[in-house]
């Protein structure tokens, strides 16, 4: 089952977290997983750690669970970032964003010493392009934006939320992108990241140091042997 993939993956990678580390929590159905154990560990085992959040959402599940959330310039440095993704290559490349935290996941992720990825059993996959790629792009002008992204043929839909659009911790919008097949996501991300307008998209270079991918008998961890990094 996938939920119980999604938990195995997020508890064993809380493991990596030792004590007087700092954290960056990552939003998502898995990452709840990483935040719960912790949670736990905290309680339990007396872990001490300071700990950011990737969203507004996660630090709320945080705080309800008893971890503090500092924001992220209250901290000197992020020791350790434990997230979920959309969908990871072999390259370890991967699209995150179905949570609409990509923007907040980037920073913290790309600020952290060391980057783990957590997921079940249907995340990693040959080639990127499947999962829409959520492209966060600010109010003004919008329209616009989904026109150009429209004749290009990555045909955009605005991301809606309860019948109203989606908006950002940052109060921006997101625009999915269903490319067509052979259209590589990190191609399309190059291109409009130049774009004024747009703030960021959900492609994630090879920044992890590993993956920890929950299956139904067990967890397997990939070792990435060359995490780059965008700081
Ligand atoms: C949040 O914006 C995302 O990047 C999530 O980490 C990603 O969508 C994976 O979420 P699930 O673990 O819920 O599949």
């Amino acid at each position: 089952m996938k939920e119980d993939q999604k938990r195995l993956a997020g508890t064993a990678a809380a493991q990596k977290v030792k004590d007087g580390m700092t954290v960056s929590l990552g939003t998502g159905s898995t990452a709840y997983y990483v935040v719960m154990e912790l949670a736990r560990r905290v309680k339990e085992e007396g872990l001490s750690i300071r700990c950011v959040s990737t969203s507004e959402a996660t630090a709320k599940i945080a705080m309800e669970n008893g971890i503090e959330i500092l924001n992220l310039d209250d901290v000197k440095h992020i020791d350790i970032a434990l997230d979920g993704v959309d969908e990871i290559q072999p390259d370890f490349r991967s699209i995150k964003g179905g949570g609409g935290a990509l923007l907040r996941e980037k920073i913290a992720a790309g600020l952290s010493d060391e980057v783990w990825w957590v997921m079940d059993a249907s995340k990693p996959v040959e080639v990127l392009g499947a999962f829409p790629l959520p492209v966060e792009v600010v109010t003004y002008g919008l329209d616009h934006i989904r026109e150009k992204l429209e004749s290009l043929g990555y045909r955009p839909t605005l991301r809606m939320k309860d019948g109203v659009p989606f908006v950002t911790d940052q109060g921006n919008r997101i625009l999915d992108l269903h490319l067509p097949e052979g259209v590589h996501p990190f191609d399309v991300a190059e291109k409009i990241l130049l774009w004024p307008g747009v703030v960021e998209t959900g492609c994630f270079a090879p920044i992890c140091r590993g993956i920890f991918i929950g299956k139904d008998d067990g967890v397997e961890v990939r070792e990435n042997p060359a995490p780059v990094r965008y700081f």
